[in-house]
C-alpha cells in the first residue's frame, strides 16, 4: 500500500492558520492583537479580509506572507510550517511563491518603473528566466508599457500601483496578497486594479486581499474572512 505522499498531497491549502496569536510588547504591556485565528485558503480562491481598523488584518496579512512569526499556533504556506524553516528558506519561499501589493505602493523613488518590476529578482530569481525581458511583458499587461522609463514621482497613484502589481508578479508567485490596493485610488483606478486581480485569479493565482469596501469584497472575492476581537468568521459570499 501507498503510505507517503507529499505533503502538498496532504494538504491542499495554499494558506493554513492553526489557532494562531499575535501578541505585541509594548513596554511593561503584552497587546494580544490576534487571539486565535484559524483559516485556510485554498489554491485559485480570491479571499477578502475585512474588520474594523486596527483589529490585525494587515498583522494577520505580515504573519501569512513570513514577513512575522506568530506567537504562538502555526503558519503553513504550500503546506510548509513557516516556524520549522530556516530564515533563508523562508525568503525564498517568500521571494518566489508570493507577491506583496501594498496601499501606498511602496516603489523606490529613485528607480524606474522598469527597475521597480525587476528589484525582487535581484534577491531571488526563477532559473533561466530573462527578467527585464518579462518585465517589460508585465509592465505592458498592466499597460504601461510607455512609462517604463518613468521614476514613481512622475506617475499617478494608478499607475504607481499597476507598477507594483507588475513587480508583485516578477517571479510569477502563486500567492498575492494585496493590503487594501485600492485604497489610495479613485474608484475607476481601483476598478481597473480589481479587474486585473480577476484577471490573475482566473490564470490560477490565489488572492487574499485586506479592504475596507465591502462592495467591492462581495463583487470580487469569492468569499469574506471577517476579523473581529482576535478571531475570524467566514462569510461566504452567497449574495447573487
Ligand atoms: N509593531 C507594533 N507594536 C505594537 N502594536 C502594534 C504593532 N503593530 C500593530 N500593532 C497594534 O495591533 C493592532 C492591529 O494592527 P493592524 O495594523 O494589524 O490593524 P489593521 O486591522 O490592519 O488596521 P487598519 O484597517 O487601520 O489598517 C493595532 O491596535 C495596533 O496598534
Ligand atoms: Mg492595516
Amino acid at each position: 500500500m501507498e503510505t507517503t505522499q507529499s505533503s502538498d498531497i496532504e494538504d491542499p491549502a495554499v494558506v493554513r492558520a492553526d489557532n494562531v496569536c499575535r501578541d505585541y510588547q509594548v513596554g511593561e504591556m503584552t497587546i494580544p492583537v490576534l487571539k486565535n485565528v484559524n483559516m485556510v485558503v485554498k489554491k485559485g480562491e480570491f479571499v477578502a479580509i475585512m474588520g474594523p481598523s486596527g483589529s490585525g488584518k494587515s498583522t494577520l496579512m505580515n504573519l501569512i506572507g513570513c514577513l512575522d512569526r506568530p506567537t504562538c499556533g502555526a503558519v503553513l504556506l504550500m503546506g510548509k510550517d513557516v516556524n520549522s524553516i530556516s530564515d533563508n528558506e523562508l525568503a525564498k519561499l517568500r521571494g518566489l511563491e508570493i507577491g506583496f501589493v501594498f496601499q501606498s505602493f511602496n516603489l523606490v523613488p529613485r528607480l524606474t518603473a522598469l527597475e521597480n518590476v525587476e528589484l525582487p529578482t535581484y534577491a531571488n530569481s526563477r532559473p533561466g528566466v530573462d527578467n527585464r525581458k518579462y518585465a517589460k511583458e508585465l509592465l505592458e499587461l498592466v499597460g504601461l508599457e510607455d512609462r517604463m522609463n518613468y521614476r514613481p514621482t512622475e506617475l499617478s497613484g494608478g499607475q504607481s500601483q499597476r507598477v507594483a502589481v507588475a513587480r508583485a508578479l516578477i517571479n510569477d508567485p502563486s500567492l498575492i496578497l494585496a493590503d487594501e490596493p485600492t485604497g489610495n485610488l479613485d474608484s475607476k483606478t481601483g476598478k481597473e486594479i480589481m479587474e486585473l486581480f480577476t484577471d490573475l485569479n482566473n490564470k490560477g493565482r490565489t488572492i487574499i486581499m485586506i479592504t475596507h469596501d465591502p462592495n467591492l469584497a462581495k463583487k470580487y472575492a469569492d468569499r469574506v474572512v471577517y476579523l473581529k476581537d482576535g478571531y475570524v468568521e467566514d462569510r461566504t459570499n452567497t449574495a447573487n
